[in-house]
């Protein structure tokens, strides 16, 4: 305890930062945080570029980007698995990056970490794949198997202590990969396509069980995917990293409800309800007929603090108000959504019915006329 505070001590944050903590005082007491943060592989492949990142005590974090955009080179420069080639990373206020091996080591038994392909060892047991962590720190046995019962308890692997990987299904391995990365109780778990190798119904069961341990337990989760409905799942923020620079940052409900950058919308398309095929066939760009009806695009942000106002918005439009398509669902308590609404009858005219859309609704488009 002494030795940690006289680290923490000797490697705070310098007074150069004084100007920076002034404007965020949140910076001041982030979990993990990202100083001008560079990587670069082999003198020529910039992994990383002028990252700053303050990611907050017990938030569940996410990371988003194509192949290529540096998600795994940031997340493991949390636990020092790189080495960043320019600026810092500090873990509750301590620069880690003049860590000697034995502070490394400690590092990485704060700091757990679960993969893609879980990483067990197939010639252990269940049981003996979360207990050589364990083992290895030097833990006397009887502590390990309270340690290894009760993690596995956790998990929901109490019938599985004898079994071998081989005997199991992904997401029972991915539960072990969850129990092994908890035995030195760590402050942070980092997850790197944890879910990306289990069918969608395993993976809402692991991503329940990482919520439960990140509320019960206060942990500090980040979480690179490229499955945004896990994102919109679990994550209270979220960042977007392309070519190894951040594009875009903001809690889940913003950056779903509003993405602003080309690649944030390219990766949030597939959630996003197009236009119908059968609909964009039918649609024209100007009325054939006089009766035609305008096809209205409201899109709903989740910036206002209120539900959509169905009744208001169809009186406001007048004539007859069709539904095509849409609906609206909630993130972190906002309403996000869209409806394709036919109008027809109305005594307004295409742009007026957009404006008059605009005060119920944080986005109008008029996409065309349907007969
Ligand atoms: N060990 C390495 N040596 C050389 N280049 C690497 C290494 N690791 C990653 N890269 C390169 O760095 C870039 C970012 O990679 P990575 O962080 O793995 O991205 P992501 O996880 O988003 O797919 C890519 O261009 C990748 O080819
Ligand atoms: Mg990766």
């Amino acid at each position: 305890m002494t030795a940690a505070h006289a680290q923490r001590r000797d490697l705070a944050v310098p007074p150069r930062d004084a100007e920076h903590t002034e404007l965020h005082p949140d910076l001041n007491r982030a979990h993990v945080r990202f100083i001008n943060l560079g990587k670069t592989y082999d003198g020529t492949v910039h992994a990383l570029q002028g990252i700053d990142l303050a990611i907050q005590r017990g938030e569940v974090f996410g990371i988003i980007g194509r192949s290529g955009a540096g998600k795994s080179s940031l997340i493991r420069t949390i636990n020092r698995l790189e080495q960043p080639s320019s600026g810092r990373v500090l873990i509750d206020q301590v620069d880690i990056g003049d860590f000697d091996e034995d502070h490394l080591v400690a590092l990485r038994r704060r700091i757990g970490m679960i993969f893609q392909h879980f990483n067990l060892m197939s010639a252990k047991t269940v049981w003996q794949n979360v207990e050589l962590p364990l083992k290895v720190a030097g833990v006397p046995k009887l502590q390990r198997e309270q340690k290894v019962r009760e993690l596995l308890e956790l998990v929901g692997l109490n019938d599985k202590h004898q079994a071998y990987p081989a005997q199991l299904s992904g997401g029972q391995k991915q539960r072990v990969g969850i129990a092994r990365a908890l035995v030195h109780d760590p402050q942070i778990l980092l997850c790197d396509e944890a879910t990306s190798a289990l069918d969608p119904e395993t993976t809402q069961s692991i991503l329940g069980l990482l919520r439960e341990i990140n509320r019960r337990l206060g942990l500090t989760i980040v979480l690179i995917t490229h499955e945004m409905a896990v994102i919109r799942e679990i994550c209270d923020r979220v960042v977007v990293l392309e070519h190894g620079r951040i594009v875009e940052q903001g809690p889940v409900w913003q950056v779903f409800g509003d993405p602003q950058h080309e690649v944030s919308k390219t990766l949030l398309a597939p959630l996003q309800q197009g236009l119908p095929p059968e609909l964009q066939a039918r649609l024209q760009d100007l009325p054939t007929l006089a009766e035609a009806a305008v096809v209205l695009r409201v899109q709903f942000t989740g910036s206002a603090t209120d539900e959509p106002d169905l009744a208001a918005l169809f009186s406001a439009l007048g004539g007859r108000v069709r539904l095509l398509h849409g609906g609206v669902e909630r993130i972190q308590g906002h309403a996000l959504g869209q409806l394709l609404l036919a109008v027809s009858g109305s005594d307004h005219g295409a742009d007026a019915l957009r404006q008059r859309a605009g005060r119920f609704a944080q986005q109008v488009e008029v996409l065309g006329y349907v007969a």
